[in-house]
């Protein structure tokens, strides 16, 4: 575990850091089950216009989507994300640096901590190949195997993942 790991609910004004979580994990982990042209898309390079986007999603939250953050030493090391009405589990993205020191599975338990105590019995994740195993060991079954299809047409291996919470 990393040094003082607190997770809270994500501000807008963390966008930028989750966007360059998002990015830098993407890249770093992606390339053992994908393409770079996947991972291009999959996480395009950061900058002012996905960040504003990000911030104004964030700020409007038409989905009623819930964001945290995992901090240590007062850095962003990892997010995590759930639309509750859906009963999606979205995102759950570590810092390369800080991978493997158990920061991915204290943002899942306060996700889904946080989904039960909205009424929701069970999360599931489009989840991403590279991250089957972290789901698997945390509980998660395979309920299928799919693909997303990218808006340039290229088509991406996915699991859906599923785990009822109690
Ligand atoms: C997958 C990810 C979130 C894991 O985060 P992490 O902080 O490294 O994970 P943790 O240290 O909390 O690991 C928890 C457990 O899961 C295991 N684990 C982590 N990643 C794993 C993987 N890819 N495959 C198999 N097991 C994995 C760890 O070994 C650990 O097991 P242990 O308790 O027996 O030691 C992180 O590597 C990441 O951001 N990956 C890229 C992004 C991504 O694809 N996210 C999912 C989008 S759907």
């Amino acid at each position: 575990m990393l040094p003082k790991l607190t997770i809270r609910v994500a501000r807008d004004e963390d966008a930028e850091a989750i966007l360059q979580i998002h990015y830098a994990a993407v890249h770093e982990f992606g390339l053992r089950c994908y393409t770079q042209e996947i991972l291009d898309e999959w996480s395009s390079e950061v900058n002012s216009i996905r960040i504003e986007k990000l911030r104004r999603t964030m700020i409007e939250n038409p989905e009623g989507e819930l964001w945290i953050v995992a901090e240590s030493n007062e850095q962003i090391v990892g997010f995590g994300l759930i639309v509750p009405l859906n009963n999606e589990l979205r995102a759950c993205y570590v810092s390369p640096a800080s991978t493997g020191k158990g920061v991915g599975q204290a943002i899942l338990k306060e996700l889904e901590s946080q989904a039960l105590k909205r009424g929701v019995d069970f999360l599931q994740a489009d989840a991403s190949l590279n991250a089957e195993g972290f789901y698997v060991r945390n509980g998660y079954s395979i309920a299928s195997r799919g693909q997303h299809l990218l808006r340039s047409g290229r088509k991406m291996d996915c699991v859906l993942m599923r785990k009822y919470l109690s």
